[in-house]
């Protein structure tokens, strides 16, 4: 099983938009003959991913039947073997007259208050490598957690969901404010890493989102990341994401929308294109798995 994170401690910068396309794209690929078994866990109290996939009730109504990774968590943390099933929801891909969606599993998040698990027992922050990986990798091959912004060494749910994933997606903006935030970003990512004593390999990537090649910002922001990316060791993804304004003006319409694929035409192909640079990187350093 693959685990990959979507993270950076700024919001507004494209995790949920790119894990809604990148999930899209996924469930349609092959391994082994078959479908590739693909969970979306949403990690962020906003709830944006569930809510996209799901739509507001029912996102309401797993919340209050406890049909969260939140709970989910704070079970294990317990001593606790929750069955995942029951806990499951499935975005079915049927849509009237219109081609079919791939259908995603989902693990919807906790409310805001939920997740702030400070005083709560959700330590290790292994637990969830420890006890919640080997039940996934019974059910699935890949795994995207979409994560929250603002973290700190607190979110103890979500630093849990760092130290649990193999590979990091940071969609980044070559924005000053956005470029600013990245140090913090890359010292909590370099926080967990060190939690994380199971030593899996980590192909890490920065993911330029709305990003134009043409534009000053871009010209001006891009060697400053390049800096960064060479300090820290994290690469920076070939394939660049670029700004839709069909998808900048989409926010309403997240409640009803059930994928991006066939109104983000221009940005779609980009993701497609990424997600094979990833499995490609991925092969090479992980051939095995
Ligand atoms: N490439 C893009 N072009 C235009 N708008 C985008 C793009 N990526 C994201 N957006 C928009 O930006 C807003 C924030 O994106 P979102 O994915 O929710 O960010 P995050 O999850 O990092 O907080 C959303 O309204 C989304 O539709
Ligand atoms: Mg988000």
């Amino acid at each position: 099983m693959y685990t990959i994170a979507l993270y950076n401690n700024k919001g507004g910068v494209g995790k949920s938009t790119l894990t809604l396309a990148m999930a899209d794209f996924l469930a349609t690929l092959q391994v082994s003959g078959r479908p590739l078994r693909l969970l979306v866990i949403d990690m962020d109290g906003q709830g944006s991913i569930s809510t996209a996939l799901l739509g507001e009730s029912r996102v309401q109504q797993a919340r209050e039947s406890g049909c969260t990774i939140g709970h989910l968590a704070l079970q294990l943390a317990n001593g606790q073997q929750p069955a995942l099933q029951p806990l499951l929801q499935i975005r079915s891909g049927s849509r009237g007259g219109q081609p079919p969606l791939p259908s995603l599993t989902v693990l919807p998040s906790d409310r805001e208050s939920m997740l702030d698990f400070d005083a709560n027992p959700l330590r290790p922050l292994t637990l969830l490598a420890q006890r919640l990986k080997p039940m996934l990798a019974e059910q699935f091959d890949m795994v995207l957690l979409d994560l929250p912004g603002s973290l700190d060494e607190r979110h103890l749910l979500a630093v849990n969901a760092l130290v649990m994933s193999e590979a990091l997606l940071i969609p980044v903006e070559l924005t000053r404010l956005a470029i600013q935030a990245l140090p913090e970003t890359v010292r909590m990512i370099r926080y967990a890493q060190e939690k994380n004593d199971l030593a899996l390999p980590n192909p890490l990537g920065f993911v330029l989102n709305r990003a134009d090649r043409r534009s000053r910002q871009f010209r001006l922001h891009l060697p400053q990341l390049q800096q960064l990316s060479q300090q820290c060791g994290i690469a920076i993804f070939d394939n660049l994401l670029p700004h839709a304004a069909d998808l900048a003006n989409a926010s309403d319409d997240t409640l009803t929308f059930s994928s991006l694929k066939d109104r983000y035409g221009t940005y779609y192909p980009h993701v497609r294109k990424m997600v094979k640079e990833l499995f490609d990187r991925w092969q090479q350093l992980a051939p095995s798995a």
